[in-house]
């Protein structure tokens, strides 16, 4: 395929763009996902990146997010005025509202009053982007310090609360808008009907982003890529590395190798299934390794959750190198590398520091010897999903909860052992099974069961016990970044619970975590 025909596919797929400037809002990510939901490809870039000929190559409009700064300050981060005379809509919200104002000539400062969380918005125009919203009165949702004093030349209020007389503000050619509110938050009432106001009627973009179109899109680019080169995907049987398997096999068929690495903390039965899965259902081309005892051995008598992560880290990246040089020539190695992964972020606080070293762990070094093939490097993780179905994946695929790359070495508190192991997989299995049988499992981001350091007391038939606690633990959550614990019902807890004790040797008591993130963390490790 030539350059050429390589440039007709990018255009059909990205022939309309949104672009998001960034201001370090944590909504930011939001914003794009919201519009992608509404069938319009857009980027995130930082918000004094200055937009190049391609960025401006279909370009429809402009988003500029919210952010923690205040504009009024001297250092406020200020995006590059010209945006304004792209030709395209531009859509401020929050910090993006304030800054578009600052640029134009309006006046910012610290509100008396600030408004954080619910407020009630009336409407005072409801043409373009309030069209079809035709309640008096908005529930939407703050989080601002400051406000608007005074417009810049030309706009005029669309919109106020008690404490924002602009809260929504339009200039008079009905291209720049600014909202003092998050349309994209659940709790803002009609956010996504002004959304899709904002992208339809005002930036006039059509609903042509969808996952049937960007599979073919995608499997004709790697194949492009590819040209007679030959793949290796390292697979664990979650689903980013499934679609990313399965999208590279229609590109390049045969000449993709996919490596399976047991490092004997996986749970129940799970290599045996996932590899049976891979070959039976999807015919891919996949080498199983059994690292088992070599992972073990490394990690006898460790019980410090960070030198786990590392040992396993490192362990990893040696048995896929030592495999991979066995199975011939590669000149791709395939990653399952995700939008966010890519985003450059906006550092307006500073580094956040590191709480767990996992997204550095189970990875592969940048410098060894293949070239990366990054698939799905454009997309979020429910649009992985999307895609994953478009291409055939089953739904118990799709909808796995996500696994930690060190598996279940950091849900066994203490030192591992193979018989602690074995305990845990019995009990996570039951639990997990039990999630399915009654539908549960997909109301939770995330299910599992921990193995405790501690021995409890209990009594079994007329005998004392002195054995080990299972903790049980199920989260809902967006994005992994924050969760709940799962308000699963008492009676499934109860069942589990009995079985748990009455069929797993080495267990006498099980308990039920209610912690949420922030300030726990999802693993126990
Ligand atoms: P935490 O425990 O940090 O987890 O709240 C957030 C999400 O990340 C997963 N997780 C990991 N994933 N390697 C991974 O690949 C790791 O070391 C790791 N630790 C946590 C966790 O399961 C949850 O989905």
């Amino acid at each position: 395929m030539g350059f050429v025909t390589q440039n007709r596919i990018m255009k059909d797929i990205h022939q309309e763009k949104i672009i998001i400037l960034d201001f370090g809002s944590q909504y930011t990510q939001l914003i794009a996902r919201r519009v992608r939901e509404e069938h319009v490809y857009c980027e995130i870039v930082p918000y004094n990146h200055c937009l190049t000929d391609s960025d401006r190559e279909h370009l429809k409009g402009i988003i500029l997010s919210g952010g923690p700064s205040s504009v009024y300050q001297d250092e406020a981060p200020l995006c590059d005025a010209s945006i304004f005379d792209m030709g395209v809509p531009v859509l401020g919200i929050c910090y993006g509202m304030q800054a578009t104002s600052r640029l134009l000539g309006g006046e910012v400062a610290q509100a008396e009053k600030r408004e954080f969380g619910r407020a009630m918005l009336t409407i005072d125009d409801n043409k373009s982007l309030f069209d079809g919203i035709d309640s008096a009165q908005l529930e939407v949702w703050m989080s601002h310090g400051d406000r608007i004093e005074a417009l810049p030349k030309g706009f005029k209020t669309i919109a106020h609360t008690s404490d924002s007389p602009y809260a929504a503000i339009a200039d008079e050619t009905g291209r720049i808008f600014g909202l003092q509110f998050h349309p994209e938050v659940d709790h803002t009432k009609r956010g996504a009907e002004i959304l899709q106001n904002f992208l339809y009627k005002v930036c006039g973009c059509s609903p042509s982003w969808t996952m049937a179109s960007f599979a073919q899109f995608a499997i004709d680019k790697a194949r492009l890529e590819a040209g007679d080169g030959k793949i290796l995907c390292g697979l664990s049987g979650g689903v980013d590395s499934s679609v990313a398997a399965m999208l590279l096999h229609k590109a390049v068929g045969e000449r993709l190798t996919c490596l399976f690495i047991n490092n004997g903390l996986l749970r129940k039965n799970e290599a045996e299934d996932v590899i049976k899965m891979y070959r039976d259902q999807f015919y891919l081309n996949v080498v199983y390794v059994d690292a088992s005892e070599r992972f073990l051995t490394k990690l006898a008598g460790v019980v410090d959750p960070e030198e786990k992560r590392k040992i396993i880290g490192g362990e990893f990246i040696a048995v896929f190198d030592e495999e991979s040089k066995k199975l011939g020539e590669f000149e791709f190695l395939a990653q399952g590398t995700l939008y966010p992964d890519v985003i450059e972020s906006v550092s307006v606080r500073g580094p956040s520091a590191t709480i767990k070293s996992h997204h550095n762990v189970g990875g592969l070094p940048k410098d060894m010897r293949f070239k990366l093939i990054e698939p799905l490097r454009e997309l979020f993780k429910d649009e992985v999903r999307a895609l994953g179905k478009e291409l055939g994946l089953s739904d118990e695929i799709v909808w796995r909860h996500p696994f930690p790359g060190p598996g279940l070495a950091v849900r066994i508190l203490g030192e591992i052992t193979e018989e602690r192991l074995n305990i845990l997989r019995e009990a996570d299995h039951i639990f997990i099974s039990k999630l399915k049988e009654t539908g549960v499992y997909h109301d939770v981001w995330q299910a599992f069961a921990v193995l405790l350091p501690v021995k409890t007391v209990g009594v079994m038939g007329d005998e004392r016990s002195y054995e080990n606690v299972v903790a049980l633990r199920s989260v809902t959550s967006r994005d992994g970044m924050t969760a709940d614990w799962g308000q699963i019902p008492y009676d499934l807890l109860a069942d589990v619970s009995n079985k748990i004790i009455n069929e797993v040797r080495g267990i006498n008591r099980v308990v039920y975590d209610i912690s949420s993130k922030p300030p726990s963390t999802i693993e126990w490790e």
